[in-house]
């Protein structure tokens, strides 16, 4: 397969940032949609390091994904198999190149804390995996520091609140423990990431107040798509209670969303900002909007700079798992830390 050799040292120079040695173990997770190229180009640059590697094949959809259909699209609620998470327990290092991505499920947290780091392959194009990572030692170490300063900050802080000149007005409790610093590679053990994505977030608790989701804003999963309509979701102590709207955008969420008859799907789930100056909200217009594709969409979509991602539905630090899960990225916000902004406006305060 020449595509896969000419992305050979692609796959090595992540792998050397992912600190890889010739004593280890890597597992490739794949399923039918994988893209073989990279499959390849991971098997000849870990043979490359001398590090021992293997590939675990698994079903599209978990076989306990309910309503698989609409679930689908990286929002990471896939379901693993026993057998393969057995397999990546015993690995130093597993690749996650699934379409849909086991984060937000109890497996993930079985094969971190067997000390095995994880790093999600989310774009299905070489050009998105290169655009959105660092490629020397010094750059990758300066994204590190910045996202893990900015994760620092965030874990210090009581109160998180975020306005928009839309009129979102919400604030949240921050927990430190559920703190986490996505600088894009993983090089601790355990450790768990997203090729080239650079975020902090939290899983906050006693949200209240209303998030409006402005005209052009980004519904990263699972709609992959730019809302045409502004739309305003009612926060109270953590769950959604109104999805107001003009705009087909709010019904089209309110219908998704209640068609789960699951009131876990209204919960609200992580919070925090993207650091990615190589990430641009506007990519996924040009280039496509399905994660089996290019992935611009679920990759890119998470970490453009200055972005305020927050989402639905499940979280693993309250045993609260489901199959619905929203991410969304919205513009022009301003998040403050106990008063102090750390984003003005969709900018990054350094
Ligand atoms: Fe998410």
């Amino acid at each position: 397969m020449e595509e896969a050799g000419l992305l050979a040292p692609l796959f090595r120079r992540q792998m050397e940032h992912c600190e890889v040695t010739a004593d280890e173990t890597v597992a490739l997770v794949t399923d039918v949609q994988s893209k073989r190229e990279f499959v390849g180009a991971s098997f000849a640059a870990a043979t490359d390091l001398g590090a021992e590697v293997f590939e675990v094949k698994v079903p599209e959809y978990g076989r306990n994904s309910v309503g698989a259909d609409v679930s689908a699209g990286q929002g990471g609620t896939l379901r693993l198999p026993g057998g393969p998470v057995e397999a990546c327990k015993a690995a130093d290092m597993v690749f996650d190149f699934t379409l849909e991505g086991f984060i937000h499920v109890p497996e993930r947290d079985a094969i971190r804390d067997a000390d095995t780091r994880i790093l999600r392959v989310g774009a299905r194009q070489p050009f998105v995996l290169r655009r959105l990572m660092p490629w020397d030692d010094a750059e990758a170490q300066a994204v590190k520091e910045r996202v893990q300063a900015a994760a620092d900050r965030l874990a210090s802080a009581d109160e998180m609140r975020i306005t928009s000149e839309y009129g979102t007005d919400v604030t949240m409790e921050v927990e430190p423990e559920t703190a986490f610093d996505s600088y894009g590679f993983v090089d601790e053990p355990g450790k768990w990431d997203v090729w080239g994505q650079n975020m902090v977030s939290n899983y906050p608790t006693n949200v209240n107040g209303t998030i409006v989701i402005a005209p052009s804003d980004y519904n990263v999963v699972p709609f992959h798509d730019y809302y045409d309509a502004a739309v305003e979701c009612v926060v109270e102590d953590g769950f959604i209670t109104e999805i107001n709207g003009d705009g087909g955008d709010a019904e089209l969420m309110r219908g998704h969303m209640e068609s789960y008859n699951d009131r876990d799907v209204f919960a609200t789930s992580h919070f925090g900002w993207g650091l990615n100056p190589n990430g641009q909200f506007y990519n996924m217009a040009i280039h496509d909007r399905k994660p089996d594709e290019t992935g611009v969409s679920a990759s890119e979509g998470r970490v453009w700079e200055g972005n305020m991602l927050w989402s639905t539905g499940p979280n693993t630090h309250q045993d609260r798992y489901t199959n619905c899960h929203y991410d969304i990225a919205q513009k022009g916000c301003t998040i403050t830390l106990d008063g102090e902004p750390v984003v003005t406006d969709g900018q990054v305060v350094e």
